[in-house]
């Protein structure tokens, strides 16, 4: 048995409304436990609460002092995609100037250039680099991360992706209907494909299907298709939907009782209550929109309908290069009109539902030990230090993976 206390916490703040899934008003209850402790056994919170009311405790126990420092549950990045080769700078320089990210794809660059690389990087490099990344998402503050494929775009690299991710321990969502590649006659030709050729292998590794409903990618009858079949074949339902164009893809989530549609940029009020009727999360991915100077996505409006939604860094080489979610709760607060609390509920317990894991999100006894320290003794700081060094300790299943004491 192993134990650790983290004592004398200036701060403890975790979201306070039982349930899976937080929606409404109940988004934004935050519990926050001045002078606080947090004790763990094993991996899992064995308790939280008040100094005042620390249980005595038999035997050894490692100890970290909190003095200054306020905790939150471990962050949870439920939409990134970090198994890609090369990088997209010249791509960045070229949009800096004018150009536009659909220009840059229609020309074979965006997601096909990352595709060129990353078919090209081998197996061994990906379980690299995507560990890289992860540990760079850990510094940040995430203990739990979801990781697209989506830039092999043929068989052996959509799996060596799906792969890579399980390996650095992240939650692996199969993105293979994200651009047609040029070996393909249309879309779909590829999507037939990728049903008949790589589902059956991809269904083996990943938990969610993902596919990119766009003009120019995928409309939302071959998106329908595509997602038929992964959901016959087990997988969870994701959707990019709604990014540059509103084509459909919130009916459509919708209607297949999709987990989640990710960016909403151009979602409409329309699409605004059909989420808030239905249990789709909508996953608010604002430094996306921010990266290619596009409309904010409607959160509040989404929030006060009581839609369901989550918030998520996109991390990816082309539209989101960012693995923090600090900076992510900094951009909820400032452009889309969140509180602090109804960030960090986002990107805790929202997040890990959308995941399916309900043993994360909260500081609260029985669940994994995943724990940020923030190093300052208000915990808003996370928010409100934009792109500050605000992580100071991070814990998952109660062993320290970061510190930068
Ligand atoms: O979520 N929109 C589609 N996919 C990614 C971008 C991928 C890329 O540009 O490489 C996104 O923004
Ligand atoms: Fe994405």
């Amino acid at each position: 048995m192993s134990r650790l206390l983290v004592r004398d916490l200036a701060q403890l703040a975790t979201p306070a409304v039982p349930g899976a899934v937080l929606r409404g008003v109940a988004l934004g209850e935050v519990e926050v436990v001045e002078n606080a402790f947090v004790l763990v056994r094993d991996g899992l919170i064995e308790a939280v609460g008040p100094m005042t009311s620390l249980p005595s405790i038999d035997g050894d126990v490692h100890e970290v002092d909190g003095d200054g420092l306020s905790a939150i549950p471990g962050l949870v990045d439920c939409h990134t995609h970090p198994a890609f080769a090369g990088d997209r700078a010249h791509e960045f320089a070229l949009r800096a100037a004018g150009a536009t990210y659909e220009e840059l794809l229609a020309a074979g660059g965006g997601i096909l250039s990352t595709t060129r690389a990353t078919r090209a990087a081998g197996s061994d490099a990906l379980h690299e680099i995507v560990e890289r990344h992860r540990e760079a998402m850990i510094a940040h503050g995430t203990t739990t991360f979801e990781g697209k494929s989506g830039y092999g775009l043929d068989h052996d690299t959509e799996l060596a992706q799906l792969e890579a991710v399980r390996g650095a321990g992240g939650v692996p969502t199969w993105l293979g209907a994200h651009a047609v590649p040029p070996e393909h006659p249309d879309a779909d030709a590829y999507v037939d494909w990728l049903i008949a050729d790589v589902l059956p292998d991809a269904a083996r590794i990943a938990l969610a299907a993902d596919v990119f409903v766009e003009r120019g990618t995928f409309d939302v009858e071959q998106a329908r298709r595509y997602l038929r079949a992964c959901g016959a074949a087990g997988l969870t339902l994701r959707l990019h939907g709604d990014q540059l164009s509103e084509i459909g893809a919130v009916p459509l989530a919708v209607e297949l009782g999709a987990r989640s549609i990710d960016h909403l940029e151009a979602t409409s009020p329309t699409g605004v209550e059909a989420l808030a009727a239905s249990d789709v999360v909508g996953v608010l991915l604002p430094v996306a929109a921010l990266y290619l100077g596009r409309p904010m996505p409607p959160a509040r409006a989404l929030v006060d309908a009581g839609a369901a939604i989550a918030l998520a860094t996109d991390f990816n080489p082309g539209s989101a290069y960012c693995e923090s979610l600090p900076v992510v709760c900094t951009l909820a607060c400032t452009q889309l009109g969140l509180t602090p609390a109804e960030a960090l509920s986002a990107c805790t317990v929202n997040a890990a539902y959308v995941l399916g894991l309900p043993d994360r999100g909260r500081l609260a006894p029985g669940l994994r030990a995943d724990v940020v320290l923030v190093g300052a003794p208000d915990w808003r700081h996370l928010a409100y230090h934009l792109a500050g060094d605000v992580v100071h300790t991070v814990l998952r299943e109660g062993r320290v993976v970061h510190s930068r004491a």
